[in-house]
């Protein structure tokens, strides 16, 4: 199996723009949100487990989750982020498996999961643990350059997450993401390297 790395890193911090960096280098990509919305659509196997631990009227008339109010609802919530969770998570980590067969012509595979930190199921699918990291003001600033949310609505989620230094316990790399993109494409191209250079001894 090739070597799989495990992507996470707090909202904003820049998952997803590093993910694609190495994408361009030639390594496999696996994006769990990606794998996590495909589950909510209509047709999925997961909307009747859903519908059935939540009632209708968090499935729309086509037949996909309301995404809307259930961040509402899991929001205030954890039993019921728990029960979704339950319903979602062993069918993503299904998906990524399958995934990870397909992707086995590439040198190495990364996997980004926001909720490594928290998912010891996740951390063992994956041979190193890779945090994209930036200070809070950093993560806020972007947060809020890309959608409309307000300060202390980023804040809000980022007290929900991980806490920052917790979540750099885990790493084996880190990248520093309070930089411009060609400070994160340089660190990119340096991982590269190595993880092109590694063997999955697992
Ligand atoms: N080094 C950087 N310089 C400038 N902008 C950046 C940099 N890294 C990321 N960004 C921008 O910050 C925003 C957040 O980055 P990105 O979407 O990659 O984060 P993410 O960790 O995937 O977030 P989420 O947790 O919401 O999935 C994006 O608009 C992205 O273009
Ligand atoms: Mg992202």
């Amino acid at each position: 199996m090739s070597l799989c790395i495990g992507l996470t890193g707090g909202i904003g911090c820049g998952k997803s723009t590093a993910a694609d960096l190495f994408a361009r280098h030639g390594a496999g990509i696996i994006d769990t949100d990606a794998l996590s919305l495909s589950l909510t659509q209509t047709g999925s196997e997961a909307i009747a487990p859903i519908r059935a631990a939540f009632g209708d009227e968090y499935i729309t008339i086509d037949g996909a989750l309301d995404r809307a109010r259930m961040r509402k609802l899991i929001f205030t919530d954890s039993v019921a982020k728990q029960r979704l969770e339950d319903i979602l998570h062993p069918r993503i980590r299904e998906l990524a498996r399958q995934q990870l067969l397909q992707l086995q012509n590439k040198p190495y595979i990364v996997i980004v999961v926001p909720l490594l930190p928290e998912s010891q199921a996740f951390r063992q699918m994956v041979q190193r643990v890779l945090v994209v990291d930036c200070d809070e003001s950093t993560q806020i600033a972007r947060v809020i350059a890309r959608s409309r949310m307000l300060p202390d609505e980023v804040r809000d989620i980022i007290a929900q997450q991980t806490p920052r230094a917790e979540r750099l316990q885990i790493a084996d790399d880190v990248i520093h993401n309070d930089g411009g993109l060609d400070s994160l494409a340089a660190q990119v191209a340096v991982l590269h390297a190595r993880y092109s250079n590694m063997q999955n001894n697992n």
